[in-house]
């Protein structure tokens, strides 16, 4: 009785492993658009590693570009809204303008004694992270419109 007992659990646990080993297949073939049946064990797992380093890098980066804002945060505001009228508002600003800005200080052609400092620590990606991310925030309605008319909120 009790073999049969053990007999039944080891089965179910093999079909377990054998659905979940096709479930991978499934999903690595889904991801590199080839048919399950041509995906080997190991291409599983170098997918799953390559999978794993992505998500590593993507995170390690979120945790840079963090450490980054916060370090620029005194002086420009978290959100790129500055609270001390004589640092410039990052917030809204095009991407385009705020890299070519970042990279100017950095390569001496805009000079200022405190940005000098601040881009020393950044390289060039660091920087189109913080242009992008600056440029994302919306700044909601007070802006002037590109036509040219000023909205009533604006004075
Ligand atoms: C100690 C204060 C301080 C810190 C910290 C600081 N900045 Fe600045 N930032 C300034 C000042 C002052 C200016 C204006 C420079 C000038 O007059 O040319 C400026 C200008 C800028 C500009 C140009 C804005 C424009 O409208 O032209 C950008 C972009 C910028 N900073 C990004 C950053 C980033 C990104 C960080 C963090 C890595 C940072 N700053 C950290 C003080 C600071």
């Amino acid at each position: 009785m009790i073999k049969i007992f053990i007999l039944v659990i080891a089965y179910s646990f093999s079909v377990n492993l054998w659905a979940n080993e096709t479930e991978k297949k499934t999903e690595t073939a889904k991801n590199l658009e080839v048919a399950p049946e041509t995906i080997s064990p190991d291409l599983i797992t170098l997918a799953q590693q390559e999978l794993d380093f992505d998500e590593q890098q993507l995170l390690l980066k979120q945790k840079r570009l963090k450490t980054h804002i916060e370090f620029c945060a005194p002086c420009h505001g978290k959100t790129g809204i500055s609270v001390v009228p004589i640092y410039p508002n990052l917030a809204g600003q095009h991407q385009e303008y705020l890299l070519k800005q970042l990279l100017a200080f950095k390569y001496r052609r805009r000079k200022d004694a405190v940005m000098q400092g601040m881009v020393s620590r950044l390289n060039e990606d660091d920087m189109l992270e913080l242009a992008k991310y600056y440029a994302n925030i919306s700044i909601g309605p007070s802006q002037p419109n590109p036509t040219g008319d000023v909205n009533e909120n604006t004075n």
